[in-house]
């Protein structure tokens, strides 16, 4: 069922407005703190969902807002809300940290559950990757579809590490090893969103990562259904932006790339 066109067009305004704030403070010197050991937030992450939350609770007062910084902090009364927003500020905070351009704004709206809009801006690019559930994946307005690749020798494969990466570093990168001997060849970009986006708009294959968050697939997740794709847990059954392990593909490379985690899973359990 077609969704209000106000939600996408609010996505549309909130994702552009981050890339520009983004942008605004890119080089500049700005506070940077640690999460973690490796897990970094600069004031420019804190500034842009504090922004979002703003504008969202202003134009939608009654929907729930889900983001990375400052957590679940919906004002109450709106708890039974069938309406979600998931936020990530920049998706990719190391890059825009350490200058390199790879980032972005991702958010996608959840209805009942349901995610049903999505928006995501790379504003170094100007590439606003847009989708809403029946309706088609687009970049700056063009239509977007998965490749057609269907081997993994053929295939360029993409994944990210998560910040305990430190604690279990044989583990994912005995699994990249895997990949590596596969795969034509296999990045990792440092954005997870943007990851999910190239796998749509099919300049990428396939992506697996574990231990993510709802705010950094709520927005590609959508976006890889609506140009053709497939998504699913690690073990193929479905995904929902609640679980952390993710494998998005064009589809025709779906079982090659579940039969190269499950076997490496089997080995290493
Ligand atoms: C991270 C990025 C990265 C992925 C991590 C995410 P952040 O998000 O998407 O590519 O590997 O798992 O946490 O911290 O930059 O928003
Ligand atoms: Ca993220
Ligand atoms: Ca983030």
């Amino acid at each position: 069922m077609p969704q209000d066109p106000l939600l996408l067009s609010t996505a549309v305004e909130a994702v552009l407005h981050a890339g520009a704030m983004q942008i605004a403070a890119l080089g500049q010197r700005i506070r940077i703190d640690k999460k973690g050991v490796i897990d970094l937030v600069t004031e420019v992450d804190v500034a842009v969902e504090r922004w979002f939350r703003e504008f969202i609770q202003e134009r939608f007062p009654e929907h729930r807002i889900l983001a990375e910084e400052l957590q679940d902090r919906s004002p109450q009364g709106v708890e039974s809300s069938p309406y979600r927003w998931i936020f990530d500020p920049i998706d990719g905070t190391t890059n825009y940290a350490h200058g390199l351009p790879i980032f972005c704004a991702s958010l996608g709206l959840e209805i009942a559950g349901r995610l049903e809009v999505a928006a995501v801006y790379d504003p170094t690019r100007k590439e606003l990757f847009t989708a809403e559930r029946g309706g088609g994946a687009f970049l700056n307005g063009t239509p977007i579809r998965v490749s057609k690749t269907d081997s993994l020798i053929d295939s360029l494969l993409c994944t990210g590490f998560h910040y305990d990466v430190h604690q279990s570093s044989d583990d994912v990168v005995g699994l990249f090893a895997r990949f590596i001997g596969r795969a034509r060849a296999v990045r990792r970009l440092g954005s997870a969103a943007l990851d999910l986006c190239y796998v749509a708009a099919g300049r990428l294959d396939g992506f697996w990562e574990e231990r993510l968050h709802p705010w950094d697939v709520a927005g590609g997740v959508l976006l890889i259904e609506e140009a053709g794709g497939l998504i699913s847990g690690y073990d193929g059954t479905s995904f929902h932006p609640g679980r952390a392990d993710l494998v998005a593909t064009n589809g025709a490379i779906h079982p090659l790339v579940l039969d190269v985690i499950q076997r490496w899973q089997a080995r290493t359990v």
